[in-house]
């Protein structure tokens, strides 16, 4: 853990989805990846980095920086489109058994510490993984991504506090992608990073995964 930020007090703890609570940052990878392969456009893990919670138009754009012509309005649309259809069938069969190892038990110990709970993601595809995923009812709030500026905007995360009636600086966001740690600090919040510190080097501390979080070792309660 980096120094001085954690323990801190704290009121509400504010999630993403992908990549957080679930393995789906591999799946957005692999459907994109299809559809790069199929138009003939270099994609890799690399560039991968640089979609990690941006939404689906943007992250269309970064594919075909590397793109040999450009692609009108509607073509994008027809690819975004297709893309989403890739992943939506990769989400079809989730159940629970797709929440990583400790989700359940850390929303469970946070609510009996008095915390709230709110989902900051970027993806439209959200509210039918939650349902999938047995955790739709568990968050106090769900930022909504059609009101919001894509991240690193800091919009999902201030509308999620607000939702919650919080002052940023008493939420915790917890993020797996460099532009949703970007987001989370333009909020005022302290950020948690889930994966590789190189990648997350804005975040006030990284834990390899979401299990690993102690909510004890971050958290101060107050008496
Ligand atoms: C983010 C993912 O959570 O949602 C991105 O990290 C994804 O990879 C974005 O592009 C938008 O998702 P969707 O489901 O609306 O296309
Ligand atoms: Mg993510």
């Amino acid at each position: 853990m980096s120094g001085g930020v954690f323990p801190r007090y704290c009121r509400a703890l504010i999630f993403d989805l992908d990549g957080v609570l679930t393995d789906t940052a591999e799946l957005h990878y692999r459907a994109w990846k299809r559809l790069a392969d199929e138009i003939g456009v270099p994609f890799d893990e690399r560039v991968n980095l640089r979609l990690k919670g941006v939404d689906r138009a943007a992250s269309l754009d970064i594919i075909l920086e590397r793109a040999t012509r450009s692609y009108s309005a509607e073509e994008k649309h027809a690819l975004t489109d297709r893309k989403n259809g890739y992943y939506k069938s990769a989400i079809a069969t989730f159940g629970k058994e797709n929440l990583f190892p400790g989700v359940t038990e850390l929303l469970r110990e946070a609510h009996a510490k008095g915390l709230r709970t709110a989902l900051a993601s970027a993806s439209r595809n959200a509210p039918a993984l939650l349902d999938r995923l047995g955790i739709a009812e568990v968050f106090d709030a769900i930022a909504d991504p059609a009101q919001a500026r894509p991240k690193p905007s800091p919009d999902l995360f201030l509308a999620a506090a607000s939702a919650l009636g919080i002052a940023p600086q008493d939420c915790i966001g917890i993020e797996d992608a460099a532009a949703g740690i970007a987001a989370i600090k333009a909020a005022g919040m302290a950020a948690i990073g889930i994966g590789d510190p190189a990648d997350l080097a804005q975040a006030d501390a990284v834990l390899p995964r979401i299990g690993d979080l102690r909510l004890e070792e971050f958290i101060l309660q107050e008496h």
